[in-house]
């Protein structure tokens, strides 16, 4: 089948991103992305420097692709009328009430999707889970799309999305590789084979993994779970390296070099942060529970357990310096961005650190080259008697604003390059990132 018009609803910071690479690479391929939030649709179509998604290259690519092939549209229903090919790339938070609050994913925005779909419908189409869901999730999006059709075909595939933020433009052009989970009927197989033909316009076939619906939808999951795994575990080696005189980045390297191993996802940090891992790790717990295998959520649960703990011990750290007291003390908080090179603050290590040492009496400021003060302050709103002073000219913080003079101690907790080239003077440094090699600076595991 050979597809002329796609359609992905969501356009966030998988949406936004994905659908740009394959309308640069596709230019035979109409691609449009819509989105229920028509402030992120106006931005998209905005000016090149305030796209809603920060990551580099990727205001290249939309300047390329965008009027071209590449549209960002309101119109949800005329868009799923015309495609053939549907990519529902929203969001799938944890569900803060109901049955699996806490843990399992809340599907209500793919099931909203599948609606509409359903209704806007006139021809047969390809649905594609671009969004990371639970395991056999596809079965109930088959349910609500029959259920609120008639007369239409829909063949679900499962492609799950492995970008990490901050690289995402690169990993999109060199995929170590794509996923796509399918129907073993004919049907299901010749729907394969149409997203493969997309993808095979710059990914080389052998990178293209083909399999079942339910190890597509697994696979992303356990992906998920196995790199903050070892997150979790030089962090927990890093709190031994402390009592010990070990060094975590000497172990890191030392470990890192077995090629059975590998160097990746070994550095100890403040805690792994973002949109993915705490919350695909819990929904991964929630569905080895609901199986009866309470053994099995405990291990993986164990992974978040060292998460928290680490971020709480890094907050510790700098409360246990001044006495335990923070009255009085102004901490400047270096990075709110869950890491360098975006602008996304979700689940970032630096909320919590922040809290923490807000709780214990400390005035804080914060300054991130990327993170909006919008973002900031939503991210605090629900907890802080007062709002933070945030710095966001670049150059002042980075020549050493005067504002920051005054401040008893800095936590970095986002690995930004430019912190590297500040000039801390005599300054109380607490480096949750690794990334200074001053001598006065306070490392984890070190
Ligand atoms: P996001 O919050 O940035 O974007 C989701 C977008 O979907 C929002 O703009 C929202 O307005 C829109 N939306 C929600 N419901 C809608 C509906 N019914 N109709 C139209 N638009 C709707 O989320 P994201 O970070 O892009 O993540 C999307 C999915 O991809 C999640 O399942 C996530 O787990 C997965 N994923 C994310 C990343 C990542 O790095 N962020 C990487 C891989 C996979
Ligand atoms: C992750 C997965 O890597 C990606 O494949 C998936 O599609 C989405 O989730 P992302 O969360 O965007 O991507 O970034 P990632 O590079 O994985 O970093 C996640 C967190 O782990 C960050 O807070 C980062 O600072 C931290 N991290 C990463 C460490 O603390 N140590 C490391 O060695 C690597």
């Amino acid at each position: 089948m050979q597809i002329k018009n796609i359609c992905c609803i969501g356009a966030g910071y998988v949406g936004g991103p994905t659908m740009a690479v394959i309308a640069l690479k596709c230019p035979h391929i109409n691609v449009t992305v819509v989105d229920a939030n028509p402030e992120r649709i106006k931005a998209w179509n905005g000016p090149l420097n305030a796209l809603p998604v920060y990551e580099p290259g990727l205001a290249e690519v939309v300047k390329e692709a965008r009027g071209r092939n590449l549209f960002f549209s309101e119109d949800i229903s005329g868009n799923i009328e015309r495609a053939e090919m549907i990519f529902m790339a929203v969001n799938t938070p944890t569900k803060t009430e109901g049955e699996g609050a806490g843990m399992a994913a809340d599907l209500r925005y793919v099931e909203a999707c599948a609606k509409d779909i359903a209704k806007y419908s006139k021809s047969d189409k390809i649905v594609i889970e671009k969004s990371t869901l639970p395991v056999r999730t596809a079965e109930k999006i088959k349910e609500i799309l029959e259920e609120n059709s008639t007369n239409i075909h829909f063949e679900i595939l499962s492609n799950p999305e492995f970008l990490a933020e901050g690289t995402a433009i690169q990993d999109l052009f060199k995929s170590d590789r794509v996923l796509i989970g399918g129907d073993e009927t004919e049907s299901g197989q010749k729907a394969v084979q149409a997203l493969v033909d997309v993808y095979a316009n710059w990914i080389p076939e052998e990178k293209i993994l083909t399999t079942n619906v339910w190890s597509s939808e697994l696979a992303k999951l356990a992906s998920n779970a196995m790199l903050a795994q070892r997150i979790s575990s030089i962090n927990s080696l890093s709190a031994l390296c402390e009592k010990t005189g070990a060094n975590i980045d000497e172990l890191s390297k030392a470990i890192g070099m077995d090629h059975r191993i590998g160097p990746y996802f070994l550095k100890a940090s403040v805690g792994f942060g973002g949109s993915c891992f705490q919350k695909d790790i819990l929904n991964l717990v929630y569905l080895c529970k609901y199986y009866g295998l309470d053994e099995v959520a405990e291990y993986w649960h164990q992974v978040i357990k060292i998460n928290d703990y680490q971020k709480d011990r890094f907050a510790q750290k700098i409360i246990d310096h001044f006495g335990g007291d923070l009255t009085g003390k102004r901490i400047a908080i270096l990075g709110w961005a869950f890491k360098a090179n975006t602008n996304d603050s979700r689940e970032s290590a630096a909320i919590y650190v922040a809290e923490k040492l807000h709780k214990a009496g400390a005035t804080i400021e914060i300054y991130d080259p990327m993170v909006s003060e919008d973002s900031i302050y939503s991210d605090v709103r629900f907890y802080w008697k007062e709002i933070p002073k945030t710095h966001k000219d670049r150059f002042d913080v980075l020549k050493g604003s005067p504002n920051f003079n005054n401040v008893d101690a800095f936590a970095i907790v986002t690995e930004w390059e430019a912190f590297k080239h500040f000039d801390f003077k005599k300054s109380m440094v607490f480096d949750g990132r690794n990334i200074l090699e001053k001598k006065e600076v306070t490392h984890l595991g070190k």
